[in-house]
């Protein structure tokens, strides 16, 4: 069982150490970024480069469709790539092998510190749906709010339509935790009134995580009815300046 870590337990520079290697920061921005590794994908942040990879899926309607802005040209995708840079709410999901961006998170705190509640967004390019790498990045990064940043609960929102995205929360062990009636608004309408959009709330807590990421003896994902065994397979990889340490549970 994982132990909690308290927070006298954190030293006063907000970095933690292991045996291994500078692991981990209380806070989002690192001094020194992070960069997850998984079995196909490179979780980095983002860069001014980036414009062109972002552009090749924010140019599609159906990569935001349910996203509060449009479809972005060229130009709009550079500049949003060069934001990012800044920002390390958003992290650049790659392809290992080629290093094509296929996609972004975003983790961003929720609430006070003290709840240690993260939220968690994602979009991916439609060409590459279906083959579980949305699954794949997001499990690297809650392993690492969980496991590094000491991650209480991660929650998401969803569109009730966005069936894809709220199979993807479903498929990593989010809890539906309730139907937000009319609690969002993007545009307003032609008479001007606010457009309400309803969304699902989903979260998962690190106790929840800790039991529903324990892998099948044929290792693959569990789905619901499975019997749990002893995990074995699933690993993260994080780097963080000169170090390098790697999860595995
Ligand atoms: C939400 C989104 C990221 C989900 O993408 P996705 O491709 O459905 O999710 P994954 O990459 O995890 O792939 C899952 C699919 O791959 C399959 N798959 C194959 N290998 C897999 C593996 N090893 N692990 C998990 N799934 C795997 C699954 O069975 C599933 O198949 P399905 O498409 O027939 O259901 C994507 O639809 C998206 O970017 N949407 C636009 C942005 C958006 O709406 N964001 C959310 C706003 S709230």
């Amino acid at each position: 069982m994982r132990t909690a870590r308290q927070p006298s337990a954190i030293p006063r520079d907000g970095v933690l150490r292991s045996s291994k290697a500078l692991l981990v920061r209380t806070a989002t921005r690192d001094p020194v970024p992070v960069i997850l590794r998984t079995t196909q994908l490179i979780l980095r942040p983002f860069t001014a480069d980036d414009g062109p990879g972002l552009h090749s899926y924010l140019c599609q309607e159906r990569a935001v469709h349910y996203e509060p802005y449009g479809v972005q040209d060229e130009q709009a995708a550079v500049r949003l790539a060069a934001q990012r840079a800044q920002d390390d709410s958003y992290w650049a999901v790659c392809l290992e092998s080629g290093g094509d961006l296929i996609g972004n998170l975003y983790l961003a705190a929720s609430g006070p510190e003290q709840w240690r509640t993260w939220e968690l967004g994602y979009v991916f390019n439609p060409d590459r749906w279906g083959q579980g790498y949305a699954t794949q990045a997001c499990r690297g990064l809650l392993d690492h709010v969980f496991q590094n940043l000491w991650g209480h609960r991660v929650l998401a929102e969803c569109s009730p339509e966005n069936i894809r995205s709220w199979a993807l929360l479903e498929r990593l062990g989010f809890r539906r935790e309730g139907h937000v009636r009319a609690g969002a608004s993007f545009a307003s309408g032609a008479d001007g009134e606010p457009v309400w959009h309803d969304s699902y709330l989903y979260a998962v807590l690190d106790t929840e995580w800790e039991s529903r990421t324990r892998i099948l003896p044929t290792g693959r994902l569990p789905r619901d009815g499975d019997q749990l065994g002893v995990c074995s397979s699933s690993s993260v990889a994080c780097e963080s300046g000169s170090g390098a340490l790697s999860t595995t549970r």
